[in-house]
């Protein structure tokens, strides 16, 4: 194959997976994307590093942590365990996958920050920001929940509505409480550390619109620069999971500043390990270059924070920014109620990772339109495609091979064969250029017209019918050596996107794979055994993965629940501590305690919280007799909105356990207790 262009040397990153989950099909995408671009580049001869981590640091990442009782640090090594053993079984081919809580980060984003600040670009000011007064500390933006300013949705996060998606500021919440305490935060001033992004509203300007960015992504970029751009705040104040700012105690980088920092740290570690310099590759006038795979809800990040970071740091740019859309599957957002939120794990339990990386490949292309997974077509497309296209060309020729020619390939080409050799040779020039562009479902349209194109060969050369004729073995044997070398071709071809069936096929064929040898086919040369090499997706492996996934209850590596009670009423959605917080328990006495006349369970119960008295309906008529019960102390939910009910209005809820009938248990505090009393 001829090789006209020079080597090149390329960086590839693709987006820091968060360290607080596991990996879904999602992220899938575009680690899939990415990981073909890198082997294909890799095919093509030139030198593609991809250097990759887990986003180690954040406020989420503290909570879910706080959550399984384990530190920050434990949480992010045994999620990153997880994300390795993923990878590997996407098949993903990094170069290193690092993780941003390292010492190469620390340094690298105090070096980024000093720089910047040298520069003039970090400017300090005072906000007003929330404070949880009951817990002396300062909320970070998923501490505080309320009512989404834009669409009234009650219980949404400081930072952005999960409902409309608005993004606002903490402040601006209505109703505001604190996730920690449940308390209504207060405002206080705080300093905090800005970068001077508004100074880079021009070279923005620039930047955005010379070429490195899809037009989309250049459009969107214009409107919020038309907008005018905001100083951005780096900082976040103690407690955080993440650096602490080398010139101000009790401050830390807010994690979206050392994130992207993690690419160049991760690239320092693997060069280390390399005995190698990784700086050039960051030098303005590096010749290296540089491309970012990432989804375009992260797009701001990288075109506008991160060049401008790094210019303020005389750092180099990146040449490409390479975004694509979400992934929907039958049309629909990822649905864990669905079954549709498949993490990587249940995917691999029950297909092969190839299936899904042909499938992507397959409708993938360079724009950021979300992307549909439909299963169906899915199951269509794999079958039809690779078993039926791909594979079945090796299938249906090798068996003569081995039989009836002792596993030796012919010594020359039918000459019609040895034509359609060369036209098929002559494509991949087109299918290089959609590689290079990311059109990948193109790439996989040409390729998929060769490979009917060899079957038809096949299917008209017939040698199922001429082997009966002894006088045409060595044709039988010609047109099946053309079979197994178009079949050669369209694998390596295909190879960056199934790597598996490329050394599944080397094995089989005794040969390398690589475009070089394409030039000339496999002559005179004793192949392996056929052993199937793809088999065909079952629609029933779809439902169980589908099955499987519905009872992930949490999509936090607890092994899926299949029988037992948790099965047949699984785990009510997660709260927060400040939800269950919420709840006023007191210590209550029963003063008057009577029987409800026309009701079988509720006994009508007169509650003295100190001051103040409750009239209680309590489904507890089973357990007690009225007269035994006038005088107790109790606990009562005493802040439950008043319900009216059949009998009257009940004002709260006594506490009861048990498993029923008769074996039902009011609480029972200590005899020191007073009506009133919090019970915590
Ligand atoms: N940690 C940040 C990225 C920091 S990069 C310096 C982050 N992490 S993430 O885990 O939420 O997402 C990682 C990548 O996966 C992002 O590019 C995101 O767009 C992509 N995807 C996550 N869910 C996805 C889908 N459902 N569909 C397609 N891509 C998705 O963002
Ligand atoms: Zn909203």
């Amino acid at each position: 194959m001829p090789q006209d262009t020079p080597q090149r040397e390329i960086l590839v990153t693709a987006a820091l997976p968060y360290a607080n989950g596991p990996l879904h099909i999602g992220h899938m995408l575009e680690y899939v994307q990415c990981d073909v671009w890198v082997r294909f580049q890799r095919l093509i001869g030139n030198t593609c590093t991809w250097v990759w981590a887990d986003d180690a640091h954040g406020t989420p990442i503290m909570l879910r942590a706080e959550h399984e009782g384990i530190s920050p640090l434990e949480l992010t090594e045994r999620i990153k365990q997880e994300h390795e053993r993923d990878i590997e079984g996407f098949l993903l081919s990094p170069d290193n996958f690092h993780t941003t809580h390292s010492d190469e980060n620390r340094e690298l984003a105090e070096m980024v920050y000093r720089r910047n600040r040298d520069a003039g670009l970090i400017v300090k000011r005072t906000i007003a920001q929330l404070y949880d007064a009951e817990k002396n500390m300062f909320l970070p933006d998923r501490y505080v929940k309320g009512i989404c300013p834009n669409c009234n949705t009650p219980d949404q996060y400081g930072d952005n509505c999960e409902k409309c998606s608005a993004t606002y500021d903490a402040t601006e919440l209505k109703e505001p409480y604190s996730v920690m305490s449940g308390s209504k935060p207060v405002l206080r001033d705080s300093e905090q550390y800005f970068f001077a992004l508004s100074k880079y509203t021009d070279w923005l300007s620039n930047w955005t619109t010379s070429g490195t960015l899809q037009p989309e992504i250049a459009n969107k970029i214009r409107e919020w620069l038309d907008a005018g751009l905001q100083d951005w705040d780096i900082s976040r104040n103690a407690p955080y999971w993440g650096f602490e700012i080398p010139d101000a105690p009790g401050k830390y980088f807010y994690v979206w500043l050392d994130a992207p920092i993690g690419y160049i740290a991760s690239h320092k570690n693997l060069m280390d390990q390399r005995g190698e310099n990784f700086m050039d590759a960051w030098q303005q006038d590096s010749t290296v270059e540089l491309y970012h795979f990432i989804g375009k809800d992260i797009a701001n990040f990288h075109t506008l924070f991160w060049p401008a970071m790094l210019d303020g740091a005389d750092l180099r740019k990146p040449n490409g920014v390479f975004c694509h859309g979400f992934l929907m599957v039958d049309d629909a957002k990822m649905s864990k109620s669905r079954g549709t939120f498949v993490s990587c794990e249940t995917y691999l339990k029950h297909l092969d990772p190839e299936y899904l990386r042909y499938y992507f490949a397959a409708k993938l292309n360079s724009g950021v339109a979300d992307f549909n997974l439909q299963l169906d077509d899915f199951v269509l497309r794999v079958n039809a495609d690779l078993v039926g296209k791909v594979v079945n060309i090796a299938s249906r020729c090798a068996g003569f091979i081995t039989k009836q020619f002792d596993g030796k390939l012919a010594n020359t080409l039918p000459d019609d064969a040895a034509q359609t050799y060369q036209d098929m040779l002559n494509s991949w020039g087109d299918i290089q250029n959609h590689y290079e562009g990311r059109e990948y479902g193109k790439a996989m349209r040409e390729i998929m017209l060769l490979a009917e194109k060899a079957n038809s060969y096949i299917a008209d050369a017939e040698p199922w019918v001429r082997i009966k004729d002894e006088n045409s073995r060595d044709e039988v044997q010609q047109i099946c050596t053309a079979g197994i070398n178009f079949y050669r071709m369209i694998v390596t071809f295909l190879a960056p996107v199934l790597p598996n069936l490329a050394d599944k096929t080397e094995t089989f064929l005794n040969a390398e794979l690589n475009l070089a040898s394409l030039d000339n086919p496999l002559l005179d040369h004793s192949i392996e055994k056929y052993k199937p090499m793809m088999t065909r997706i079952e629609e029933k492996s779809i439902q169980q993965m589908i099955d499987d996934s519905k009872e992930d209850i949490s999509n936090f590596s607890k092994s899926a629940v299949t029988s037992g009670p948790l099965a047949d009423e699984p785990v009510k959605d997660e709260i927060e501590y400040g939800d269950f917080d919420k709840v006023d328990f007191r210590v209550a006495r029963i003063v008057e305690a009577k029987q409800v006349e026309g009701a079988d369970k509720l006994l009508q119960l007169t509650l003295d919280i100190g001051g103040e008295t409750r009239n209680v309906f309590a489904g507890i008529k089973s357990a007690y007799n009225p007269d035994d019960l006038e005088g107790r102390l109790t606990v009562m939910v005493a802040n439950l909105k008043p319900r009216k009910m059949r009998f009257g209005m009940s004002e709260g809820m006594v506490l009861a356990a048990g498993p029923g009938g008769s074996d039902l248990f009011i609480l029972n505090p200590d005899e020191g207790a007073e009506p009133g009393m919090r019970v915590k």
